[in-house]
């Protein structure tokens, strides 16, 4: 198949890293096409742990070339830093990674823009991964953002600082009185921002700085920067397969998930397509992938969350601390209105259920089937997130397994109760199972094709 998108159908998490590597073998080339660097992918090769974060995973599969697609805004230094950080650890990097000219560029104050965003929505807050992400996707619907091939282009560069520059002075005299800043800082038009080294160490650059910090980022960046669309295209063309790789998820999707409580991107299938310059009829397939029960990390609506005894049991199976910021994801049963959901709005064509092992030893298992609202029974995820807030799931119970699934490599290994367990997810979801990951490592996979 030579185009295929992976998206992820629940609020990230989904271990959609290691089905990326583990579909990486059919594909040539790999691309990223949305979100940033908030994204937290793990993958184990052996005995070593990889978390990338905006790199694709696919940069761990040699031979592999990598791209990040124009719907993904990058930072310079979270690029460069992860970059290295990977040829540190022997991963050959230059020559196989390429990022779009039209990427955005996430600016210094965006980190600062976001913590003053989050101070103000109080106990409304998102619960961002701190990142930028909003404020860079803000600048670039507001169009004023600063993207790859600006930086080349120094007249344009500058009067976009400049512009931005005075937007930041504004967002200055709101944090004095939040006491976030001294009043010194906003005497002259400065830009304000958080060093990403040192996040709660406000700082003040002037415009002039940032252009020329800009500009040689810029430098690093040139050799790498290219026409993704074009090069998509053309592999397309020669019958190269390409592998899109989703970041978040789908109930993270700016537009299809539990907003406010999402990223600002198109984590869902669309967004491959927006993102990267490849265009819908030449998308041959889309690969969903799930968790085997729910997590969320960050704020907003979870309607199988468990309490926090049962999630606690759940998050120290699962290891379910985030990869990006390290805190204790939210975790509760399976979904069903989720999964069906997300295999709609992205037209999922196959299925992979992940961290199956992670249930092993529950005496029963309970899948939502449905949600109830307000006595009347919702046929779909809601748009209210009044709704989202206060739907009661319909549960079904299953019974569990004792035996570890960790060491089941064919559908006939599995205990029956974990097969009749996944086929009653497969069943509800309406999308065939494709296979199953019962483990961390590349080859923990029960394959059902
Ligand atoms: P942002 O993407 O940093 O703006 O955060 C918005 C919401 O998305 C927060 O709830 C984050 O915790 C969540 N989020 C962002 N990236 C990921 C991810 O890769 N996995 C899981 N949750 C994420
Ligand atoms: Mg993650």
């Amino acid at each position: 198949m030579p185009a295929i998108v992976l998206v992820g159908m629940q609020w990230g998490d989904e271990g959609k890293g290691k089905i990326v590597d583990v579909l990486c073998d059919e594909a040539s080339l790999v691309v990223r096409y949305q979100g940033g660097a908030n994204a937290g992918h793990t993958v184990v090769i052996g005995d070593e742990e990889y978390v990338l974060h905006l790199v694709p995973c696919g940069i761990l599969r040699p031979g592999k070339t990598c791209y990040i697609g124009n719907g993904v805004v990058i930072d310079p230094e979270a690029l460069f830093s992860e970059m290295s950080s990977l040829e540190n650890r022997g991963i050959g990097v230059r020559g196989r990674l390429f990022v779009s000219l039209s990427s955005h560029v996430i600016m210094p104050y965006h980190k600062l823009s976001e913590k003053v965003l989050e101070k103000l929505l109080g106990e409304r807050r998102i619960g961002t991964a701190g990142r930028g992400i909003g404020p860079a996707y803000r600048d670039k619907a507001g169009r004023v953002g600063v993207r790859v091939c600006d930086l080349f282009d120094h007249r344009v560069l500058r009067d976009k600082i400049a512009v931005l520059a005075e937007e930041a002075r504004a967002l200055a005299e709101q944090l004095v009185e939040h006491e976030e800043l001294n009043a010194v800082t906003v005497s002259r038009p400065q830009i304000v921002y958080a060093r990403a080294e040192s996040e709660d160490e406000s700082c003040v650059e002037e415009p002039s700085e940032v252009f020329k910090r800009y500009v040689a980022l810029g430098e690093k960046i040139r050799p790498m920067a290219v026409n993704v669309s074009r090069e998509l295209n053309l592999a397309l063309d020669e019958r190269k397969t390409v592998l899109f790789e989703g970041a978040q998820g789908t109930l993270l999707d700016l537009d299809h998930g539990s907003y406010p409580y999402v990223s600002s991107s198109s984590a869902s299938a669309g967004g491959a397509c927006t993102g990267t310059g490849v265009g819908p009829t030449r998308i041959d397939e889309v690969v969903g992938v799930a968790k085997a029960y729910t997590t969320r990390v960050g704020n907003g609506p979870f309607p199988t969350e468990l309490s926090s005894e049962a999630s606690q049991t759940l998050r120290e199976a699962g290891a379910e601390y985030g990869a990006t910021t390290g805190r204790p994801r939210r975790c509760g049963w399976f979904d069903a209105v989720v999964a069906r959901y997300s295999a709609r709005i992205n037209g999922v064509s196959k299925l992979y259920l992940t961290k199956l092992d992670v249930l092993d030893g529950h005496r029963e298992l309970k899948i939502c089937t449905g949600y109830a609202y307000e006595g009347n029974a919702l046929g779909d995820f809601p748009a209210s997130l009044e709704a989202m807030f206060r739907v009661e799931p319909t549960y079904e119970t299953l019974p569990g397994w004792r035996q570890s699934v960790k060491g089941a490599r064919r559908k006939e290994e599995l205990p029956p109760e974990a097969l009749g367990y996944v086929r009653r997810i497969e069943e509800l979801t309406g999308v065939r199972l494709a296979g199953v990951s019962v483990g961390s490592a590349r080859e923990e996979m029960v394959f059902f094709d």
